[in-house]
């Protein structure tokens, strides 16, 4: 079994012109916008290159009028000039009909595309998740969906159009003129695209940097900014901005780089641009001067130069763009090719629930290889009972629960549920199975009401007014001036712990699952509330199997079952007589809780008389 950190993949991506390929079965989804837009585009390019030639003869018409006979051919060049603006204005038209039928098939594409990757992280395991930042994962998501946009874009729009004007213009020439005009015209497109592309080749480390740089800014000011109030209790608000300043400089200087790399690119391309222009020019001027070619000639190759260089000013830029959005697609698809550790078996028939009965058999579990955390647990929770598991923090007892939920295999030994190995069945219908009210709970950034909703979103209103009423949530929402719908705040920070684990309760409440988890659910309240939840907890596992974590032991005295786990191993097991008559571990930890809560008591006693006083 793997279980080393195997995500990092922001290191350089080899590019496989292949991810174009995966994108065709999403353009594929509107056919005919797409022949029109292609259609358009075609017909843009024709009025495009059809431009220069009514220039020249309007120019030659003009020339001639010089000459002679003004009268007689003043209808021609008006005619002419006509057409000009006619063709002129097709050619904008055709280009932005192309645009507005074509962004409807790109949008569509992102929209499919975005939701394949949402879904396919919520698939992945949870190793992956921690292994993740969240702010690295969303950007590479936004960066990889419009790399997708721009790929469509410029693939369909930019680069072909581009050789299909180059060859349309380098044939016209070729045909109207002597040879030397193609022949330039080649050498420069051909010697222009070499350059670029070996440039930007070797630009794209340097882009790369700045990506990487920006990324990781960006993940270290998410990250400080959940810290928030850790921060604070800190006090490390310079050693925060020290850190993020230390990253932005190395973005500011990867940015340089990229810049200065830039010029470089541009100058190059300038220059081969200026060289061929001016040989076309003088070799025109030549001509003309010769009195083979006209003048109108001369504006046609002119024309046509400016025409063609200027698309291929943007090669570079668009080159590397496409490279970049390629990149960026391909970190996005290597997440959509990332492959969940935890994953259905092939026609997984859903958990069959009759009595709820859980089995942990000889069960031996690491996150690491290197460190196991379970070692050979084995027990077994009759249907309808209560198991308690009690031990010292970090023995394993929350990795119980997630191995129960399929977070996690086990690397040993198995886990069942009615006599199914929990590895053999759905997770969504596991999953389905039990209600949790976990050791922290996480809450959306939304209203208490949508949160409550979130245990069984088809529950109706009366159902979620009865699961907040059981979870002893209505007192605490009464005092809120907007009650239910007050906003809890990013993962549920304006509400204090024992709230959130009353909202977590209310949701467990709402999904009545056969099966029921406490990960230490009353931890983080005080000892009246305790007993009030504590309450509504037995009520809401009657008739349920449950398996309870608790810290202290006050609250699991009524548990058919304890079992005593320390360092991933039961230690001890019975119930809470034989236990104490066992006098072990869970007789000790008994003794020593007894008399802190006596000795709380009697303060809380004590108080009160210096209150009364
Ligand atoms: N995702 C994880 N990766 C590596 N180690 C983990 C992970 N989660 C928990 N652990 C380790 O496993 C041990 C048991 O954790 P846990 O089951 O949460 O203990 P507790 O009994 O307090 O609930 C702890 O030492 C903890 O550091
Ligand atoms: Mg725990």
């Amino acid at each position: 079994m793997r279980r080393r950190n195997d995500y990092d993949d922001r290191e350089p991506i080899a590019i496989s012109w292949g991810t174009l390929k995966s994108l065709i079965p999403y353009l594929l989804e509107y056919k005919p916008r797409i022949i029109l837009a292609l259609s358009c585009l075609v017909a843009a390019k024709l009025a495009s290159v059809g431009l220069p030639f009514i220039l020249k003869y309007i120019v030659d018409d003009l020339d001639g009028i010089h000459d002679g006979g003004r009268t007689a051919l003043m209808a021609m060049p008006l005619g002419l000039l006509l057409a000009y603006g006619a063709v002129r204005f097709a050619n904008v038209l055709f280009g932005e009909v192309r645009d507005t039928i074509f962004g409807r098939v790109t949008e569509r594409a992102m929209r499919r595309i975005g939701l394949k990757v949402f879904e396919h992280l919520h698939s992945l395991d949870l190793e992956f998740h921690l292994n993740r930042s969240t702010g690295g994962l969303s950007r590479d998501i936004e960066r990889g969906v419009s790399g997708i946009s721009f790929i469509m874009r410029f693939m369909v729009f930019n680069i072909g159009p581009t050789l299909l004007e180059i060859s349309l213009v380098i044939g016209l020439l070729l045909i109207n003129y002597e040879v030397w005009f193609a022949i330039i015209t080649l050498v420069a497109v051909v010697v222009y695209i070499a350059f670029s592309v070996v440039a930007t080749e070797w630009r794209t480390g340097f882009v790369r940097a700045a990506n990487k740089a920006d990324s990781e800014s960006n993940s270290r000011a998410v990250d400080s900014l959940l810290n928030y109030e850790t921060v604070k209790y800190f006090g490390n608000e310079q050693y925060e901005a020290d850190k993020y300043d230390q990253d932005l400089g190395q973005w500011e200087s990867a940015r340089r780089k990229n810049r200065l790399s830039l010029f470089a690119l541009n100058g190059g391309q300038s220059l081969i641009v200026a060289l061929a222009m001016t040989s076309m020019m003088v070799l025109a001027a030549f001509n003309v001067s010769q009195e083979s070619m006209t003048i109108g000639d001369f504006v046609l190759v002119n024309a046509f130069m400016m025409q063609l260089f200027m698309p291929l000013n943007f090669l570079g830029f668009v080159y590397r763009e496409m490279k970049g959005s390629l990149a960026n697609i391909e970190r996005m698809f290597r997440l959509l090719h990332q492959v969940p550790k935890i994953s259905d078996k092939e026609n997984a028939a859903p958990l069959n629930v009759s009595r709820g009965e859980i089995r942990f058999n000889q069960v031996d579990f690491g996150y690491q290889d290197e460190r196991p955390i379970l070692k050979q647990v084995s027990f077994t929770v009759s249907p309808g009972q209560k198991l308690a598991v009690v031990g010292s923090s970090g023995a394993g007892k929350s990795t119980l629960v997630k191995l129960l939920y399929r977070f996690y295999d086990v690397s040993g030994g198995e886990i069942m549920i009615d006599g199914q190995d929990i590895r053999d069945v759905s997770q969504h219908s596991l999953r389905q199975a039990i209600g949790i009210v976990p050791q922290d709970t996480v809450l959306f950034n939304t209203t208490i009401y949508e949160n409550v909703r979130y245990g069984r979103i088809d529950a109706t209103a009366e159902e979620i007014t009865a699961a907040i009423r059981m979870a002893h949530l209505d007192h605490f929402i009464r005092q809120l001036p907007k009650g239910l719908e007050t906003v809890v705040g990013e993962r549920g920070l304006k509400l204090s712990g024992g709230e959130k684990q009353r909202v977590a309760i209310a949701r467990a409440i709402l999904k009545k699952p056969p099966i029921m988890v406490f990960d230490e659910a009353t931890s983080s309240l005080d000892s009246k509330s305790e007993q009030i939840i504590l309450k509504a907890l037995k009520e809401v596992a009657e008739g349920h199997t449950s398996l309870v974590i608790a810290h202290r032991l006050s609250t699991i005295v009524d548990a058919d079952r304890i079992v005593v786990m320390q360092d991933g191993a039961i230690v001890e097991t019975g119930n809470h007589q034989q236990l104490l008559a066992l006098n072990g571990f869970y007789a000790q930890l008994w003794r020593v809780q007894q008399s802190e809560r006596s000795k709380d008591e009697s303060s809380e006693v004590a108080g009160m008389n210096e209150a009364l006083k």
